[in-house]
C-alpha cells in the first residue's frame, strides 16, 4: 500500500513508543489513526499531540488480552470511520526476566495473552471485516528480533511468544485474499517503556530511526519487516547450525520425497 491518504489505520498501544511512532508515520502520510490501550490518561494526551500536528485521531481504551474490548474496538473505528484499511498489532508486555524451569505458569500466561493472543484478537475481531471491505487492505504485527532466534536466557516466554507471532501470521499470509497484505515487524533493541526499564528507555534505536528504517518496507508491503542488522547474523547462525544438523544426521537421500511433508500434503489434501 504506497499511498496512505485518507486511510484509516488502527494501532494497539499506540500512546507510546514504538506505536505512538508509527501513528505519527501514518498521521504524517494523511492517514487517520485509532489508537487503543489500557491507560486512558495515555491515550488522550497522544490523541491530543496528533491533533495538534493536524492528524484527525480517536482513542479507545482497550485491553487485548480480551477478546470483547477488541470487538468494541473494531466496533469503535468501523462507527467513527466508516473502514479500517490497515490494523497495527503493537501492543505487547515481556514479562518479568525468569528461567524456564522458574517461571510460574501464571508469568507466561500472562505475556502470551497480551503477546499472542492480543495479537489474535486483533485478526479475529478486524480479519474478516476488513477482507468483507473488498478494498486494499494491510494487518501489521509487531514481534521481535527474538522472534527470528533466542538471544539468550530468561526470556524463554517472551521470546516463545514472539515466534509464535511469526509463525501464526506466516499461515496468516497464505490464506487472505491477496488485497490484504500482510507483514510482520521485528525490531531489535528500540527506545521505548518496554518492560518499564530506565536501561531500555536510554539505548538502543531512537523510535524515529526505526520507523524510518521499516516506513519504505510497510509501503512495499514487505512480509519481514527488518531494522536490526546484527539480527541477519544471529538468524544466520540459527539457520546455519540447523543446515549442519540435517547434513549430519538427516541428509538427503535417494526417494525421500515419500518423506516431505509439503508432498504428502499435496498428494492427501490436495
Ligand atoms: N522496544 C524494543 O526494544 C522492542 C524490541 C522488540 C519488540 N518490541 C515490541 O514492540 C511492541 C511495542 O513495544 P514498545 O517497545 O513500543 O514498548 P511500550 O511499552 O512503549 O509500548 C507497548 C504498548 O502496549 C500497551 N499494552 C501493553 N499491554 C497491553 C494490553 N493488554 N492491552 C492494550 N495495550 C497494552 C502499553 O500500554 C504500551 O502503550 C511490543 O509488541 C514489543 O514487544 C519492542
Amino acid at each position: 500500500m504506497k499511498n496512505f491518504e485518507g486511510k484509516v489505520v488502527v494501532i494497539t498501544g499506540g500512546a507510546t513508543g514504538i506505536g505512538k511512532a508509527l501513528v505519527d508515520k501514518f498521521g504524517a502520510a494523511g492517514a487517520k489513526v485509532v489508537i487503543a490501550a489500557r491507560r486512558e490518561e495515555r491515550l488522550r494526551d497522544a490523541v491530543q499531540d496528533l491533533t495538534a500536528k493536524g492528524i484527525e485521531a480517536r482513542y479507545k481504551t482497550c485491553d487485548v488480552s480480551n477478546f470483547d474490548d477488541v470487538k468494541a474496538l473494531a466496533d469503535f473505528a468501523w462507527d467513527e470511520f466508516g473502514q479500517v484499511d490497515v490494523l497495527v498489532n503493537n501492543a505487547g508486555i515481556t514479562g518479568a526476566p525468569v528461567a524456564v524451569v522458574d517461571a510460574t505458569p501464571e508469568a507466561y500466561r500472562n505475556v502470551f495473552d497480551v503477546n499472542i493472543f492480543g495479537m489474535l484478537n486483533g485478526i479475529w475481531a478486524f480479519g474478516n471485516r476488513m477482507i468483507a471491505q473488498g478494498t486494499p487492505a494491510m494487518i501489521l504485527s509487531v514481534s521481535s528480533e527474538t522472534g527470528l532466534y533466542v538471544p539468550g536466557p530468561m526470556m524463554g516466554g517472551y521470546t516463545a511468544s514472539k515466534h509464535a507471532g511469526r509463525a501464526i501470521n506466516e499461515a496468516l499470509r497464505l490464506e487472505v485474499p491477496a488485497q490484504v497484505e500482510i507483514g510482520v515487524i521485528f525490531p531489535g533493541m528500540v527506545q521505548s517503556e518496554l518492560g518499564g526499564s530506565t536501561a531500555m528507555t536510554q539505548i538502543g534505536m531512537p523510535t524515529e530511526e526505526f520507523v524510518n528504517v521499516i516506513w519504505p518496507q510497510i509501503e512495499n508491503g514487505e512480509f519481514y519487516i527488518v531494522s536490526h542488522p546484527w539480527a541477519k547474523d544471529y538468524t544466520g547462525k540459527n539457520a546455519a547450525e540447523l543446515a549442519q544438523a540435517f547434513d549430519r544426521y538427516a541428509p538427503h537421500f535417494e526417494g525421500d520425497q515419500k518423506y516431505d511433508s509439503k508432498w504428502i500434503a499435496k498428494q492427501t489434501i490436495g
